[in-house]
């Protein structure tokens, strides 16, 4: 089906770091650079028109050669770590996917880091 596309620059959006545009190739007006922080998050609130399961697609960059992890918390509940391999450099952007289940309605989906590398640098979710 089709998709919506949520940028991590837009609100209801929330950022725990900046919104950046140094590195070049991002979606919309920027993307997500999260403080290099266990749990500075980037948050987008998605909506469901039904609930059901639904493929989570996330627009990552990582210059860094060591993977990223975050925790994926839908309505708060964490349902997966996510891994965020080295895409070679800030400005080349890589896409990883997730099913998660929806509610009806609005949804709130954070990636949450889990060490204190903190998140790769976030663009967009398309849902
Ligand atoms: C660099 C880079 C940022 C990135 C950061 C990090 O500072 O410019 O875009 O977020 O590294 O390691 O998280
Ligand atoms: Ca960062």
């Amino acid at each position: 089906g089709s998709t919506t596309r949520y940028e991590a620059e837009t609100s209801p959006a929330v950022c725990t770091g900046t919104i950046d545009a140094n590195w070049s190739g991002y979606s919309g007006s920027g993307f997500c650079n999260g403080d290099n922080a266990a749990g500075a998050y980037a948050q987008f609130t998605v909506n469901a028109s039904t609930a059901g399961t639904a493929t989570v697609s996330v627009r990552f960059a990582n210059g860094t050669t060591t993977d990223r992890h975050a925790d994926l918390v839908v309505n708060g509940s964490t349902v997966q770590t996510v891994s965020f391999p080295g895409t070679g450099a800030w400005s080349t952007w890589g896409i990883k996917t997730a099913t998660i289940s929806l509610a009806a309605g609005s949804n709130t989906i954070r990636l949450n880091p889990t060490t204190t590398g903190g998140l790769a640098n976030i663009d967009y979710l398309d849902v």
